[in-house]
């Protein structure tokens, strides 16, 4: 196959690959896949030629300093040529590095362990729990509590710990052990508007830990924004409360930073919008941009003791491996992409373009009485839609696919919300890079716009 053929490369495509979360069918006939062959800042480029500018950082949140950064593909270059990979039984130059740089923007925690995606992240706090219940109380405290609507990851303990009914469905049997506590999303609370939302319904933790008995809950894992289950900022007072709780009856706080790690919402995690003291934090996306696999569970020293002992006690470690945990050149390409944001200033920039981005929805929603609700933080925004503003009814699903459609056929990329939540796949999606200018963020709102005004 010569590398520039397009009906080769499409052919392959169609006859070969499996897409993720994707239906094939469409594709046995006439359509064909988008395939994306290049990248500067927020643009990509598809296989014909065809410009579009990337309102969602690769689709799902993650090239947070934008696409074509020659000094992260040569950092990556430069480290894989000397040292490629070894086990991380070892270390590696970067890899300590990296652990050291991360660790001064996380003030209360001091460990950094590594592997290669989101989900095995959380996994990995996951068997920090189980196994120190074991190593503690005989398996006493082992239960993990997750929160409606957020996401962990796809592999089936994650799902186990995920609030999307969706995502879950069909791939039961879960993990046993996890236990769900409702959503914070004020604008769907069941009590319509009330200004104690956040405390009362952080409450339903001490509640469920209650129920559960506290001498069983191990951990609360939750993102600090709820990104896929349709940008979720918590109201006020919510992540005090929870602190508090779990403070209280010795419950971990695990925090998934996958989406919002990195400056995403205009802090370097999302966590220290709210002043909690995490005991583990989960990242990745955003950790090295996509420029090359990496992902961490970062957790306290306290934490980290408890594996200490003398090598005599010969199950008392974190018996734990991630092959590609050791490979060399995640940590390479997440130090530049960390120079990188703070050179450029870019936590500035998200919360300079983060207000921007705001008030330009705030705009559309004044203008649009399907647009019921707009939130989010920093470069990371979502607007909700619904039938009639008063019922908050959502629209269905597919209107919201036939305006994120209508904004490719503008040349932007938009998300959505989309096979998570029953009934509720309704909030359309923003993330674009932390570079992002005026110009661009009027370019996404503009066929933000045009699409709505169709679709009314
Ligand atoms: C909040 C959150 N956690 C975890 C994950 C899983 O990450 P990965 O797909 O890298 O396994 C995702 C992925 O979208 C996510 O949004």
């Amino acid at each position: 196959m010569k590398p520039d053929n397009l009906e080769d490369v499409i052919g392959s495509d169609k006859s070969h690959l499996w897409h993720h979360l994707t239906q094939h069918k469409p594709w046995q006939g006439e359509a064909d896949p988008m395939v994306i062959v290049e990248g500067k800042g927020l643009r990509v480029k598809d296989i014909h030629g065809r410009e579009y500018l990337d309102a969602v950082s690769g689709g799902v949140w993650t090239v947070n300093v934008g696409y074509g950064r020659e000094s992260i593909a040569d950092a990556v270059r430069d480290q894989i040529a000397k040292m490629c990979y070894f086990a991380n039984s070892a270390g590696s130059i970067p890899g300590a590095r990296f652990a050291e740089k991360l660790i001064e923007k996380m003030p209360g925690l001091n460990r950094v362990y590594y592997s290669n995606s989101g989900s095995e992240a959380n996994e990995k706090g996951f068997k920090f729990v189980r196994q120190l219940a074991a190593m503690k109380n005989d398996g006493k405290k082992h239960k993990i509590i997750y929160r409606d609507r957020d996401y962990h990851g796809t592999t089936i303990t994650t799902l186990s710990a995920g609030g999307q009914a969706q995502r879950k469905d069909q791939y039961g049997p879960f993990t046993p052990g996890f236990v769900e506590i409702p959503h914070c999303l004020a604008y769907r609370s069941p009590n319509g508007d009330d200004p104690d939302f956040g405390v009362k319904v952080a409450r339903e933790l001490e509640r469920v830990i209650l129920e559960e008995d506290p001498d069983t809950v191990g951990s609360v894992c939750l993102e600090p924004i709820t990104a896929g289950g349709g940008v979720i900022v918590p109201p006020e007072g919510y992540w005090e409360t929870i602190q508090e709780i779990c403070s209280k009856y010795g419950v971990l706080i695990h925090i998934d930073e996958v989406v919002c790690g990195m400056g995403r919402t205009g802090k370097w995690f999302g966590y220290q919008h709210y002043g909690v003291k995490p005991d583990i934090v989960t990242m990745a996306k955003g950790v090295a941009s996509g420029y090359a696999a990496i992902s961490v569970t970062a957790t306290t020293e306290e934490l980290f003791s408890e594996f200490l002992a003398e090598p005599a006690e010969h199950m008392h470690y974190f018996r734990d491996i991630s092959t590609f945990g050791g490979c060399a050149g995640g940590p390479a390409a997440a130090l530049e992409n960390m120079r990188i944001i703070e050179e450029e200033n870019l936590l500035d920039n998200v919360n300079k373009m983060g207000d921007y981005l705001m008030d330009k929805l705030h705009e559309l929603k004044d203008k649009y009485p399907m647009v019921g609700d707009v939130r989010g933080k920093g470069l990371f925004c979502g607007a909700e839609l619904v039938k009639d503003r008063d019922t908050r009814e959502p629209i269905e699903e597919s209107v919201g696919a036939a305006i994120v459609s209508d904004c490719l056929q503008q040349g932007v990329m938009i998300g959505r919300t989309n096979r998570s939540l029953p009934g509720l796949n309704n909030t359309l999606c923003l993330s674009p890079a932390l570079v992002c200018t005026k110009g661009d963020i009027d370019e996404i709102v503009t066929a933000m716009d045009n699409a709505l005004a169709k679709h009314q």
